[in-house]
Order: structure tokens, then sequence, then C-alpha cells
């Protein structure tokens, strides 16, 4: 089959797109004809090196997917498994997608075939395109698991979010809405302030142009509740001043930063800070979202933000583009790049 894969870790030239043998789908897996992949920055720490973990040899770079279940590995005996209900729970031709691959030592998905674990698969509602499942897997699962399992918000509630029309970003803002917050978010363009508003948000500020903390101030004079950083350089001076009592913060993003923090002020309003990885999430937890994550994909309450859809052929084009636009911060992508195999 042809994937896109790594000998070792390194710049985007490292990646080859060649042929390797189709795997196998083992015990509890199935064997996924992909359809489509989507890009993530981790996608690019990994192959990068910047973030270490271990890696089958060769590697195939990728996260997400979307495609066609083609055969199904053996199944281990309920007893095995007393929690994850019966099995198999995909049979061929069943149309799923996840997210989750390419990290922790699991092989990747960008690729002809994968053979993924089914607890780490969701099914694709009718009627949604293996591009949107694809570009919604990981960063709607990340979403939705810090603003229901960690922040707790609730309809009402006012939120915050940098970058709306980011690839979390545009799902924070679209899921806050579904939850039934007010939502103010920011973007760095008058096109994706206005590509904001029509995902839902409230309102939303241009951040190079305007005055953000005195138009969050007026848009919640009471204080935010939930504050979603998507930067990888945190102000928590300018965050705790802008949070409401016991208003909560998502953090996760910035491996290396390191800034100061107003001890006091945060303490004495009652506030939270949150981290996490949606990767260590359980696939119990896992599978809670994506079950959200299927019912607002099949009533057009969460849509996809694709910038551009590519060729397997141009995955280190992609992996170049993400990191200029995430890292480099040039503001290249308005949303998810799509890769098709
Ligand atoms: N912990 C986890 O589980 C997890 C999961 C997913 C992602 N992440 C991390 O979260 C970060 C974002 O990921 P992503 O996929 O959403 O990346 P992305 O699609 O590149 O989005 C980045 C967003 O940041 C915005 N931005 C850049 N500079 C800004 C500034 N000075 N003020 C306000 N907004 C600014 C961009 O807005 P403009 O385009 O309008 O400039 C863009 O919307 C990455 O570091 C990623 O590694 C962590």
């Amino acid at each position: 089959m042809k994937a896109a894969y790594i000998a070792e870790p390194g710049p985007p030239e490292n990646i080859v797109v060649g042929e390797l043998p189709k795997p196998t789908p083992a015990k509890d897996q199935v064997l996924v004809k992909v359809a489509a992949t989507a890009v993530n920055p981790i996608d690019t720490y990994i192959r990068s090196g910047t973030v270490a973990m271990p890696l089958p040899k060769p590697f195939i770079v990728g996260s997400d997917l979307a495609g066609v279940v083609e055969a199904v590995g053996p199944v281990s005996r309920d007893a095995e498994r007393p929690r994850s209900g019966s099995r198999p729970r995909f049979r061929p031709g069943d149309r799923v997608w996840g997210s989750c691959q390419g990290i922790l030592g699991r092989q990747g998905t960008f690729a002809e075939y994968a053979a993924v674990d089914e607890d780490f698969l969701y099914p694709v509602p009718d009627g949604v395109s293996d591009e949107t499942a694809a570009a919604c897997a990981l960063v709607s699962l990340t979403a939705h698991l810090g603003l229901v399992r960690d922040a707790g918000l609730q309809a009402g509630d006012t939120l915050f979010v940098n970058g709306g029309t980011g690839g979390v970003g545009s799902m924070v803002v679209q899921m806050a809405k579904a939850l039934g917050a007010r939502v103010v978010t920011t973007a760095g363009s008058e096109k994706k302030v206005t590509a904001c508003r029509d995902l839902g948000a409230d309102i939303a500020i241009n951040y190079k142009t305007d005055d953000v903390s005195a138009q969050v101030k007026e848009f919640a004079p009471k204080g935010i509740n939930v504050w979603w950083e998507t930067l990888r350089e945190p102000d928590f001076d300018r965050t705790v001043s802008l949070l409401a009592p016991r208003g909560r913060m998502i953090l996760m993003a910035g491996r290396d930063a390191r800034p100061p923090f107003p001890v006091g002020p945060f303490y004495v309003k009652g506030c939270r800070l949150i981290g996490f990885a949606m990767f260590n999430a359980t696939t119990q937890e896992l599978r809670a979202a994506a079950e959200d994550v299927n019912r607002w994909l099949a009533t057009g309450k969460l849509k996809a933000r694709i910038d551009r859809v590519l060729p397997l052929a141009e995955t280190a084009t992609a992996h170049r583009l993400q990191e200029e636009s995430t890292i480099g911060k040039s503001g290249a992508l308005g949303g998810k790049i799509v890769v098709k195999p």
C-alpha cells in the first residue's frame, strides 16, 4: 500500500511517500481503508522529534482518519475486556472515523490502509463526508474533553477562546454554542473575524488591530467563566484579570512556556487552572466525547473548517504549511489540511 512515513525524526523532507506492506488487523483491531486523514500540529512535533515518543519503524505519520472497515481482526472474549461492550463493534463496509493513532507508539494513518484498535473508532453519521469526519477528529475530541469533562461548561456561561478559526478554536466556538454558552473569540484578519461569526461566535475580535481586553470586558462585565487558551505563550496576568470569580482556564499548548503567574489574584478569585493532552484520555472518555460530536455533526451544529485538500504525495508540503501556520504564526491556514491517500 502507499504510505507517508519516516525512517527517523527530522524535517518535513524526511517524509517518504512509498510502498509499505498492507497491515493485518491484530486482536480487537479493524483494517480501515483510509479515505481521508487530517494534519494536526502534534503530527509535526512527533515527525520532527521535538516531542519524543516511541515510534514503530518505519513510522507512518498522522493521527486522524476516516474510511471504511475492510476486515475485522480476531475478537477477544468479552470476559477479557469486560467494560468494552460487545465485540466486534464494526463490520466490513461500516464507515468509521477516529484519532489518537501515530501517538504513544501506535502506527499512524497517512496510508491507504490502517489497522486500528476498534476502541479508537466511531461510526460516521449518514450524510457526513469522509473529509469532514477526518478534519474534525482530533480537534473535536480535544474541544469536547476540555469543555465538558474538564471545564464543566454550563449553558449561560461566558467562554473565551483564542483563534476561533483554528483547528481547536473552531471546534470550541461551535461546541460552546451548542452547549448554550455565550462565546467571544479572536482572529488575525477581518476575513477570519467574519468566519468566526459564521461559526456562531457572539463576538469576534481582530487581535492584530483591536483592544481584545477592552472588548472582552464589555462583552462579559462579570468576567469570563471559561477561558480556553490555544496560544503557546499564555498571558496569565491578562487572563486572570478577565476571569470571573471561580473561572476556569484551560491550558493545552506551549510545552516550553514558563510565563509569570499572578498567584494572589488567581486564588483570591477562586479560579482553577486545568491542563490536559487529549491523547491521554481513556478510550471510554473519548467515546463519550465522540457520541456528542456525532450528534452535532449529524444535526449540522458542528461543521469542519477545511482550508485545503491535498494528495498523500504532498504530505511533506502539508507538514511544512502546518508548522509555518501554527508555530511560525504565519496565519496561512484558515482551517484543517485534509490529506487523501
Ligand atoms: N493538549 C491537547 O490535547 C491539544 C490538542 C490539539 C492541539 N493542541 C495544541 O494547541 C495548539 C493549537 O492547535 P490548533 O490545531 O488549533 O492550531 P491552529 O489551527 O494552527 O490554530 C492556531 C490558532 O491560534 C491563533 N493565534 C495565533 N496567534 C495568535 C495571537 N497572538 N492571538 C490570538 N490568536 C492567535 C490563530 O489565529 P489566526 O489564524 O487568526 O492568526 C489560529 O486560529 C497547538 O499548539 C497544538 O499543538 C493541543
